[in-house]
């Protein structure tokens, strides 16, 4: 299933610069470098310094990630051309392009998502089994796949609006708890009331769309009408009105299917980790998560989708370019 070389991964889509080496399905490095502190003062990535940050760390990490895994070059380079901020993608796949040429190996264009479709190989102890659902939920994206096979999928429900990642993000900013907001929430909630305050859950009856910005919009309203806001319980109340619908629809999605994945950022939120665990192990179903570091984004994920790819005889020419926006091949 996997390529048999070791595959050097890229991944510059947002605001991480990450490169990594997988042989096979181990990960023999991964290396992230956040920009985190940079957007934080800002609330949020600025797409012109997230590309100039990628521009800084772009050598140095992926020098790193070679050296840690004692190689001196790869047999392949995978790299995340879309989608993505285009300004951010378009310094990860020159660099990619540059070393592909330079060191004369194959080269394959990688799909963002289908990179976190593959995270769950991360985990060693993993054999993972197709056909199986997917839920992938990050700050730009919230869909329910059926993965009929490697690198083959069926879009079963995507979001109207705002991803479950930004409900975080933007309810985190109201709530003064700073950027990136996943973590902050799940952290400030952990001793809060999650029935304290009354938030929306939106289309509660409709299994094939989500939609969270009415969320901001209730929080907002709160923040704005308590003189006392209790944050804790706001945060709590927040995750309960994101994790609620996402584990509902999840769920009745599955019919009966034998496996659910959970991937992207949100994927370490350890409310939803725990629900839908609970809820496969109630239906007897397998769950694959990945591993914390290899949920929010990263490119040993994007190497082992690339190597996938490059086991199937696909490569990329040097025609392909950064995408800000496409479908999931
Ligand atoms: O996959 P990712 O790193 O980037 C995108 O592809 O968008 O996802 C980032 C998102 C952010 O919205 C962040 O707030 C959220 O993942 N996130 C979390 C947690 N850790 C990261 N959301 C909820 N709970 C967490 N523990
Ligand atoms: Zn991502």
């Amino acid at each position: 299933m996997f390529f048999t070389g070791k595959v050097l991964g890229i991944e510059t889509s947002c605001d991480e610069t990450s490169a990594a080496i997988v042989e096979g399905k181990s990960v023999l490095s991964n290396v992230v470098a956040s920009q985190i502190e940079m957007h934080e003062k800002w609330g949020g990535v600025v797409p012109e310094a997230a590309a100039r940050a990628h521009i800084e760390s772009m050598l140095p990490v992926i020098q790193e990630a070679l050296d840690r895994a004692n190689i001196k070059c790869p047999d392949a380079i995978a790299i995340t051309n879309r989608p993505g901020l285009v300004g951010a993608l378009s310094v990860g796949v020159s660099a990619a392009k540059a070393l592909a040429t330079g060191w004369n190996i194959p080269i394959i264009a990688v799909h963002h998502l289908e990179g976190h479709l593959f995270s769950i190989w991360g985990d060693p102890a993993s054999e993972i089994l197709y056909p199986h659902l997917a839920l992938i939920v990050s700050g730009g994206h919230t869909e329910l796949v059926d993965v009929v096979a490697p690198c083959q999928y069926k879009i079963l429900a995507e979001t109207r609006d705002d991803a479950a990642g930004e409900a975080f993000d933007k309810g985190a900013r109201l709530l003064g708890l700073g950027y990136p907001g996943g973590k902050a929430i799940q952290d400030a909630a952990e001793s809060g009331n999650p029935s304290r305050y009354d938030l929306p859950i939106a289309l509660s009856n409709d299994p094939t769309s989500f939609s969270f910005s009415g969320l901001k919009t209730a929080m907002k309203n709160l923040v704005s009408s308590e003189t006392n806001l209790n944050v804790a319980d706001a945060a709590a109340s927040l995750q309960e009105a994101i994790v609620q619908p996402l584990v509902s629809k999840t769920i009745s999605a599955l019919q009966d299917r034998a496996a659910l994945a959970l991937v992207g950022g949100v994927a370490a939120n350890r409310l939803l980790r725990a629900r839908l665990a609970q809820e496969c192990k109630r239906l007897g179903c397998e769950f694959y998560v990945p591993p914390i570091d290899l949920c929010t984004d990263n490119a040993a994920m994007i190497a082992l989708a690339g190597s996938a790819r490059l086991a199937k005889g696909e490569f990329s020419d040097f025609t392909f370019d950064a995408q800000p926006n496409a479908p999931l091949p």
